[in-house]
């Protein structure tokens, strides 16, 4: 791995040991990506950037008709000076202009990656970082975009961050922090698409002309649309192909562009959503934009997904995190809902310990007055009915039990009937000019504004100063309205969105600071907020509330494009389903469950003494497989959107235990036996599958696969072991 400039080409030649980006100044004042792709060992030019004088060219160079800046692939596309594809930048100076004509100057390699102001962002072990430095002349303004490339996975860091070295106030009304000029546009694109109980389906489309806009304007990254785009070769699949893919490590409203070119060229963007947007940038002030991770795989969407999972494992979870085994937990929400006592609880603690649960979750409802949605978010304080002596002598119990004890707080939020807002209805996002609107009877509290974010702090320490409270559910379940806060001058009123998500990433990193061993789950309704942001701070996030197994096979099966099984909470729950009303066998529900980071949510004491044997015989199994699940490699092998189910398998990374597994939908007339191949084994490997004790070839495993019995019922499920030997 490392960062070469060859002076007289005056080329960047950024590798690691599969990917190459090639980075060339031209004409001394522009950056252009002349390659990216499999590593190459040395680059000598032979993909010449060709000119020529084309209708509407506007040139730079008076004397060069060739050269317009509408056909140079750039780094950091210029605002007004004749690239007239969507621009990096749009600037709004004093005097009302928005030119912004930067020209590269200088450039810097660092053995190091420096933490972003107030952002998450990847850690840079095993890295180099190349800086180029542009200066705009006009207003003295500079601008560095980075490049962190990893030893460790075929991923590339870039961010952006603009100062402003003179002595008037200007404003940044479009800042993107990636800007990628492909030579051509013979892509499909691959995207992530949702809704609350249905997030993060795979589409895939041809690239289309003009520009086709991904985006989220929620104030969160969304479940509907997911800060991550792919490109790939039109006939790449999970091992074959070329994958371009670009994720953006940041929670809130972000744009991402794909746009054809005139002559067949392809620019793809992505950063924070210039709509609703804008910073003032007064004298000698910074603004760094959030960072956009970019990884390139020769080997199909594995070899994507598998960079992305190293990624987020050895650069963006907290370190402690890591390696780090998660509980098999119970989480009281599905199980009881609003409607409790503690002996009840109890009852339910009681028989998750007897089943093997690890930790118990006390989801909604434990506080303030809180029966229902409509009462005391923000009231962060036990509720007396429920818990008449406060929490601590419950916590108390569930601990003297053997358990660990999970809690789940909505902290963003409040209701209209709260003390909090009683006391300070101006703590909320709202305009003085009308009344503010609910969703799920809730307003957001204002962010951007420090002294909110001091009291939820303050809050929440306290509530964590009891030391047996190991795991915080952090939810999310409404997108920001009438977006305005009290505090804020007119002019910096399009600031509130970005400073409500550095006020968040603000509370966060403190309390994960001040609490390092409390495990953080995230949650948005489900997975309405899982992106690369959140995942800096909370290593696993409640992946969707359609806790159908059915439908988690798709849900997780898109999930996993970009993020690793451990982070995904997986839960078992009761039947009929309470999403869909659908009966699945528990084994199944389990299949699907165990396919991540395990837990239960349902009532243990409403199931017969087999159901609950059943579940004691899948946790200790979890216990074992635990590792391989969570710590190993995962395949995807058949892609539940286009077949009757899904399938994939786990390998540990020293190839000696794997866990296949295959749903299948409906049981269908006409049955045509299927296979799955598996793979990830080593090929010259024996294998003996556990429960039959058979013995088979890793490349038979692998190439002419594992034939799946007709079984005359829907929902069913097949997982297998195996064990080399
Ligand atoms: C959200 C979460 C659920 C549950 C409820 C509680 O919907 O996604 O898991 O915690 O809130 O109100």
């Amino acid at each position: 791995m490392g960062i070469d400039y060859q002076k007289d080409k005056q080329v960047f030649h950024l590798y690691n040991k599969n990917m190459s980006y090639i980075l060339q100044i031209i004409k001394g004042e522009f950056v252009s990506l002349r390659y990216w792709g499999r590593r190459i060992h040395c680059f000598h030019d032979s993909n010449k950037l060709l000119f020529y004088d084309r209708g509407f060219g506007v040139n730079i160079d008076k004397e060069d008709r060739t050269f317009s800046l509408d056909t140079l692939p750039q780094e950091f596309s210029t605002n007004g000076l004749g690239d007239f594809r969507s621009s990096s930048i749009a600037m709004e100076w004093s005097d009302g202009t928005s030119v912004f004509d930067a020209r590269y100057q200088s450039y810097e390699i660092r053995q190091d990656k420096q933490p972003l102001p107030g952002l998450p962002s990847a850690s840079g072990e095993f890295s180099q970082t190349l800086i180029l430095h542009f200066y705009e002349e006009a207003h003295d303004i500079q601008l560095d975009v980075s490049y962190t490339i990893f030893e460790d996975c075929d991923c590339i860091t870039r961010n952006v961050s603009i100062s402003n070295l003179g002595e008037t106030s200007c404003k940044i009304t479009k800042l993107l922090t990636s800007n990628t000029d492909f030579n051509h546009r013979d892509f499909d694109l691959v995207t992530l698409h949702g809704s609350h109980t249905n997030e993060k389906n795979i589409v895939r489309r041809k690239v289309s002309d003009g520009i086709t806009m991904l985006s989220s304007l929620r104030g969160t990254s969304s479940p509907q649309q997911t800060p991550f785009i792919a490109l790939c070769d039109p006939n790449a699949n999970e091992a074959y192909g070329n994958v371009y893919a670009f994720a953006f490590v940041y929670s809130g409203n972000f744009m991402a562009n794909v746009e054809v070119g005139q002559y067949g060229s392809l620019r793809v963007q992505m950063g924070l959503h210039p709509e609703a947007f804008s910073w003032e940038l007064a004298p000698k002030e910074s603004f760094t934009a959030p960072e956009v991770v970019l990884t390139y795989s020769y080997t199909g969407f594995t070899g994507m997904s598998h960079a992305f999972y190293t990624f987020s494992q050895q650069h963006l979870i907290k370190p402690q995190f890591r390696n780090q085994l998660r509980p098999v937990l119970l989480n009281s929400w599905e199980a009881a809902y609003f409607d409790f006592t503690q002996e009840q609880l109890l009852e339910l603690a009681k028989k998750a310990k007897d089943v093997g649960i690890e930790l118990f979750v006390l989801d909604d409802g434990w506080f303030g007055q809180r029966n229902d949605d409509a009462h005391s978010l923000g009231d962060w304080y036990a509720n007396k009915e429920k818990f008449p002596h406060g929490l601590d002598p419950f916590i108390h119990e569930i601990i003297k039990l053997g358990l660990r004890f999970g809690i789940w707080v909505e902290p963003e939020m409040v209701n209209e009937e709260s003390e909090l807002y009683r006391k300070h209805p101006d703590w909320i996002l709202h305009v003085p000019y009308a009344k503010p609107l609910v969703g799920r009877n809730q307003f957001v509290l204002d962010l951007s504004r420090a002294d909110v974010c001091e009291y939820l702090i303050e809050q929440l320490s306290n509530l964590l100063s009891n030391k047996n409270i190991t795991y915080i559910k952090w939810d999310m379940n409404r997108h920001l309205t009438q977006v305005s806060s009290a505090l804020l001058p007119a002019h910096k009123q399009k600031e509130v969105y970005h400073r409500y998500v550095l006020g968040l990433y603000h509370i966060l990193e403190t309390l994960t600071s001040r609490f390092p061993n409390v495990l953080f789950e995230g949650c948005s309704s489900g997975g309405g907020r899982f992106d690369f942001g959140m995942l800096s701070y909370m290593p696993q996030t409640w992946t969707s509330d359609n806790t159908d197994a059915i439908c988690r096979v798709n849900i997780q099966y898109g999930t996993s494009l970009l993020f690793p099984p451990i982070t995904m909470a997986a839960h078992v729950s009761a039947v009929p389903n309470h999403q869909v009303g659908r009966i699945t066998p528990l084994m199944t529900r389990y299949a699907v469950a165990m396919s991540g980071n395990l837990g239960y949510e349902l009532n243990l004491n409403e199931m017969i003494e087999e159901e609950l044997h059943c579940i004691r015989e899948q946790i200790e199994n979890y216990k074992n497989i635990r590792p391989t699940i969570q710590q190993g490699d995962f395949y995807r092998l058949k892609n539940p959107f286009h077949q009757n189910g899904g399938a994939w398998n786990f390998v540990s990374k020293d190839k000696k235990h794997v866990i296949a597994i295959y749903i299948r939908t409906l049981s269908m007339p006409a049955y045509c036996v299927e296979t799955i191949t598996l793979r990830g084994l080593e090929e010259d490997a024996i294998y003996r599958n556990s429960e039959t004790q058979e013995i088979f070839g890793g490349d038979e495993l692998m190439y002419a696969g594992i034939s799946i019995p007709r079984v005359r019922e829907d929902f069913t499920s097949f997982i297998w072991y195996f064990e080399k030997l």
